[in-house]
């Protein structure tokens, strides 16, 4: 197959190819386009050394022609090609800058962010305080038997102090725990001394709603039961209790009584320039050791309950018990 070849024809061949490859790389628009088009132009077997083996037979004196131009033909294209690929590279550059632009004015999604009520975060301040001091977290029910609740703390029926405290009545023997006593007999039936423990929980009394009362709040109880335990640990303990939770504010013992204690006493702090009460404590009643079939001369202990609500309303100058009940998101949300 020896097809004649003329220099005009491969001329015109090599016009249509520049013409062609101009067209073709300025409407590429990537970068294996582009790759594409150079093996299709450049390439082993492509368009340009077709003509070039075809230039094989031409004259002698014909052959310089074709192969300059061809030449010149291959370095246009190459530069061609390599000012696209700058300018596609660039566009997809600009391209990705323009997606990923972050516009700082536009309104942030507002995601609300749920927070501990400052009960439960006041409750577990204290508790953690009295871990630090190895005591263990203890917690009992809140509907309670009389006995638990009363007879076994040294309130027999019929005694006095019952009218201390205005009690929720489920039925004849059951009641809505008026303190968080109870634990310290449910703990003491099932387990020998020594015994420290925290109790903290919610209480229940028939008390008109005022700025600081209400029918539910939440007491901690504190109990401690070992060998040769007075009332200088339990002072000690209380105090050192106060100062971790309150800094330095002033602390006072007063004399007070308890049925289940004896001494008994009620602790103060000053705040704002008034004492307020915070605690009731005392030596736990030998009665109540005997109860729970403890040898009192052996063994003796201290106890104290905290109200919670005070302790949260002092730290964070809340002044109306209420607010810390009502579920006010506005109130509840700067803590
Ligand atoms: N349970 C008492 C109350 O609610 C508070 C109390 C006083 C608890 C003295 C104690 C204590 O453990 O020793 O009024």
């Amino acid at each position: 197959m020896s097809a004649t070849v003329s220099l005009q024809q491969l001329t015109d061949q090599l016009e249509q190819l520049e013409a062609q490859a101009a067209a073709d790389i300025a409407a590429a628009s990537s970068a294996s386009e582009l790759e594409d088009l150079r093996v299709g132009l450049l390439g082993k077997k492509g368009r340009l050394s077709g003509v070039l083996g075809a230039m094989g037979k031409l004259p002698g004196d014909e052959r310089p022609l074709v192969g300059q131009r061809a030449n010149v033909l291959k370095d246009q294209v190459q530069g061609l090609l390599s000012e696209r690929l700058n300018a596609v590279k660039a566009a997809a550059m600009s391209e990705r800058i323009a997606e990923e632009t972050l516009d700082v004015t536009m309104p942030a999604s507002y995601t609300p962010v749920g927070r501990r009520h400052p009960l439960i975060s006041t409750i577990e301040e204290i508790v953690d305080i009295f871990s630090g001091l190895g005591y263990r977290v203890e917690e009992g029910p809140e509907i309670e038997s009389d006995f638990y609740n009363f007879t076994a703390l040294n309130i027999p029926p019929h005694h006095p102090a019952r009218d201390m405290q205005d009690t929720f009545y489920l039925s004849e023997r059951e009641l809505l725990r008026t303190h968080t006593s109870p634990v310290q007999i449910r703990h003491l039936e099932n387990n020998a001394p020594p015994v420290r423990i925290v109790a903290p929980g919610r209480v229940y009394r028939r008390d008109a709603v005022d700025a600081t009362h209400s029918p539910v709040f939440h007491q901690v109880e504190v109990l401690a039961i070992d060998e040769g335990l007075d009332f200088s640990h339990l002072r000690g303990t209380v105090t050192s209790f106060l100062q971790q939770f309150f800094g330095d504010l002033p602390v006072r013992f007063r004399a007070s009584y308890f049925p289940f204690t004896e001494p008994s006493a009620e602790v103060d702090v000053q705040w704002r320039g008034r004492w307020l009460e915070v605690m009731g404590c005392g030596m736990v009643d030998p009665a109540v050791l005997e109860g729970m079939g403890i040898d009192p001369e052996r063994y003796s202990g201290f106890a104290a309950g905290l109200g919670v609500e005070r302790f949260c309303m002092v730290r964070h100058g809340i002044d109306d018990i209420r607010r810390l009940f009502t579920s006010d998101l506005r109130f509840l949300e700067q803590f």
